[in-house]
C-alpha cells in the first residue's frame, strides 16, 4: 500500500483540526500507519510565526510569507520527522495546512501568483495526493472562533477571513490543473463530515482496503 499525503485546508475555525484527528483515528483503526502534523510547525521558525500571531512580535506581511516558506521547507525536509522522511517510512501523512494556505493568506497581501511561484519547489518536493478544503462561510467560522478562543490571533477578523476565503477560491481556480482539490461542506456535523471525508479517502486508488 502506498502511503498518502493528505493536506487539510480552510479558513480559521473551519474544522480542520477536528477532521485531521477523526481521519487519523479511522485510518489507524483500519491498520494504517498514520502521522499527523501541522503548519505553522513546532520547529523554531514555526514558533517565531506563532509569536507574530499572538502579537508578541511584529513582522511585515512579506516577512511572514517568507517565514512560512522556510517553515514549510523544514516541515518537508527535516531529518527527524520531516514529511518526506515519514512518507518514506510508510506513514500516511495528514497535515493541518500546507501551501494552499499560503496562497490564500498571503495572496491577500501580495500577488497570489508570486506566492504560488515561491512555493513551486515545495510542490515539486511533495504535492499532496489530495488537498481537502473544508468549505464554510467566514461568518460561521468567526462564530466558532468567538465561542472557543480566549485570544484573537492576527488574521482572525471577519473582514480578513472574507478576504482569505475569496483568495482560497481564486487560488483553487488558478492551480486546479496541477492539484487535486476536493471541497467538503463544512456546515455538516463533525461526524457526518468525518464520514464523507473518510469515504472519499478510502476510495482513493492508492489505498488498498
Ligand atoms: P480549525 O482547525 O479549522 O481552526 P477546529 O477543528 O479547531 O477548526 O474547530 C473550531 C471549533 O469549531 C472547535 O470548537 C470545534 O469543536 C468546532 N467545530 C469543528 N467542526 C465543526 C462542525 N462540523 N460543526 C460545528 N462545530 C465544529
Ligand atoms: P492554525 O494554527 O492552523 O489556525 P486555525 O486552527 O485557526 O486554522 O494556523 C495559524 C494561522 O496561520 C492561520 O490564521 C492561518 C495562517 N497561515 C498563513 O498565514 N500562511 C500559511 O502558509 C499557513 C500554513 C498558515
Amino acid at each position: 500500500m502506498k502511503p498518502l499525503f493528505i493536506a487539510f485546508e480552510g479558513i480559521d475555525g473551519s474544522g480542520k483540526s477536528s477532521q485531521v484527528k477523526l481521519l487519523a483515528e479511522k485510518l489507524t483503526s483500519d491498520g494504517h500507519k498514520v502521522y499527523t502534523t501541522f503548519e505553522p510547525t513546532d520547529n523554531p521558525i514555526g514558533k517565531m510565526i506563532r509569536s507574530v500571531f499572538s502579537h508578541k512580535m511584529v513582522a511585515d506581511e512579506k516577512t511572514i510569507a517568507g517565514l512560512f516558506l522556510a517553515d514549510r521547507f523544514e516541515h518537508l525536509l527535516n531529518q527527524t520527522d520531516g514529511i518526506i522522511k515519514k512518507l518514506a517510512e510508510g506513514y500516511t501523512v495528514i497535515t493541518d495546512r500546507y501551501y494552499l494556505s499560503s496562497y490564500a493568506y498571503h495572496g491577500v497581501h501580495m500577488p497570489v501568483e508570486w506566492v504560488i511561484e515561491a512555493n513551486r519547489l515545495c510542490a515539486e518536493l511533495k504535492r499532496p495526493d489530495v488537498n481537502i478544503f473544508i468549505d464554510i462561510t467566514p461568518e460561521i467560522s468567526m462564530e466558532r472562533i468567538a465561542q472557543n478562543r480566549a485570544n484573537v490571533e492576527l488574521y482572525e477578523t471577519l473582514e480578513n477571513q472574507k478576504k482569505v476565503y475569496a483568495k482560497y477560491k481564486e487560488a483553487i481556480e488558478l492551480v486546479k490543473n496541477q492539484e487535486i482539490i476536493k471541497l467538503f461542506d463544512g456546515t455538516k456535523s463533525i461526524e457526518d463530515l468525518g464520514s464523507d471525508i473518510y469515504q472519499y479517502v478510502k476510495q482513493l486508488n492508492s489505498i488498498s482496503y
